[in-house]
């Protein structure tokens, strides 16, 4: 109901939730065994003024304007250089997981090293979002805000990286484990892997977005496994959301011919059970509605003359999987 905080003294289950909905604590603001419990959120961390800063930095404000979709030469080099160092990024920010390190620690890493890098976190302000990064535990979906919460060994989670510079963002994301991690949530994180790189391997001129989304709900599905719809790929470039849509499933509706030049990120989200999603107060974290578990991987992709060139890729990208790993 209300988005204040809970106070400090948590109401017995039976007695009305502190929110004022007026229902009972257990059937309202009551945490489930063994979901992700929201910690306090620090302070909004500021950007050096010499760093480039994108259109929604200062405001909050989401402006969009029309946006090439098949970009210059020009553009896609600057394109490849934001990704690959949103792909270190991650990488790095990757490296830092482990039980007991909070997500705000996490966040205070990446706000950092993009930094240092000349770049600006462009999560940062994004329509009022106030973290550098998004860290989403087990079964938050996405756009999980750092906050307090140590990593317990078991759990999984999704660090997305985005970065800002010459003008153009960089977009990638990949689930990490926490420690030892239970079989049936290793082997989701893996078929998520592979639903994100069918998805890429279908990216071709001349054949219709709904290609990408086939190929991620056929992988999937042998394993019984639960596609968000909700929440789908994007065109990108010098906006960090443009008006190109993804779907991660099949719909024949999705009839946008892929051109050379042409821009978008395939990150699907994929769960053990229900592909439908709860919000939580803050608007932003968004949960799996049965609670269960769910991945995400995140690319940036360019389409080539003969299929596709991969943004966020390269040498130092996070893919144990990735073609240019094998
Ligand atoms: N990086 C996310 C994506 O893949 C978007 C995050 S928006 C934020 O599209 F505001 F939550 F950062
Ligand atoms: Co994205
Ligand atoms: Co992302």
């Amino acid at each position: 109901m209300s988005t204040t905080a809970p106070p400090q003294v948590l109401p017995q289950a039976n007695d009305a939730c502190w929110c004022g909905s007026g229902r009972k604590y257990k059937r309202c603001h009551k945490p489930l065994e063994g979901r992700v419990v929201q910690g306090e959120i620090s302070p909004y961390r500021p950007v050096p003024t010499h760093i480039e800063r994108p259109s929604y930095a200062d405001t909050g404000q989401i402006i969009r304007w029309s946006e090439q979709r098949v970009k210059t030469p020009e553009i896609i080099e600057r394109m490849r250089h934001a990704g690959t160092l949103a792909a270190e990024i991650l990488r790095l920010a990757g490296e830092m997981v482990r039980p007991g390190i909070t997500t705000d620690e996490i966040d205070a890493f990446v706000h950092q090293i993009t930094i240092d890098a000349g770049a600006y976190p462009s999560p940062l302000n994004y329509g009022g979002y106030r973290k550098s990064v998004c860290t989403s535990v087990n079964e938050v979906i996405c756009h999980g805000i750092p906050d307090s919460r140590a990593l317990v060994e078991g759990d999984i989670i999704n660090l997305d990286v985005t970065c800002y510079i010459g003008g153009v963002h960089g977009d990638t994301n990949a689930t990490f484990c926490v420690g030892e991690v239970d079989p049936v949530s290793r082997k989701l994180i893996e078929v998520t892997e592979e639903c994100m790189w069918k998805g890429i391997e279908a990216v071709r001129p001349g054949q219709p977005v709904s290609d990408i989304g086939k190929a991620i709900e056929s992988h999937a599905k042998p394993h019984r496994y639960g596609v968000v719809k909700a929440f789908i790929g994007h065109g990108i470039g010098e906006q960090f959301h443009t008006d190109i849509q993804i779907l991660h499933y099949y719909d024949p509706r999705a009839n946008t011919i892929m051109r050379p030049g042409m821009t978008f990120t395939i990150e699907p989200m994929i769960t053990l059970g229900t592909w439908q999603h709860k919000m939580w107060d803050d608007d932003w974290t968004a949960v799996t509605a049965d609670g269960k578990r769910t991945a995400q991987f995140e690319h940036t992709i360019l389409v080539t003359d003969d299929g596709y060139d991969v943004l966020t890729g390269g040498e130092g990208a996070v893919s144990p999987t990735a073609p240019w790993n094998h």
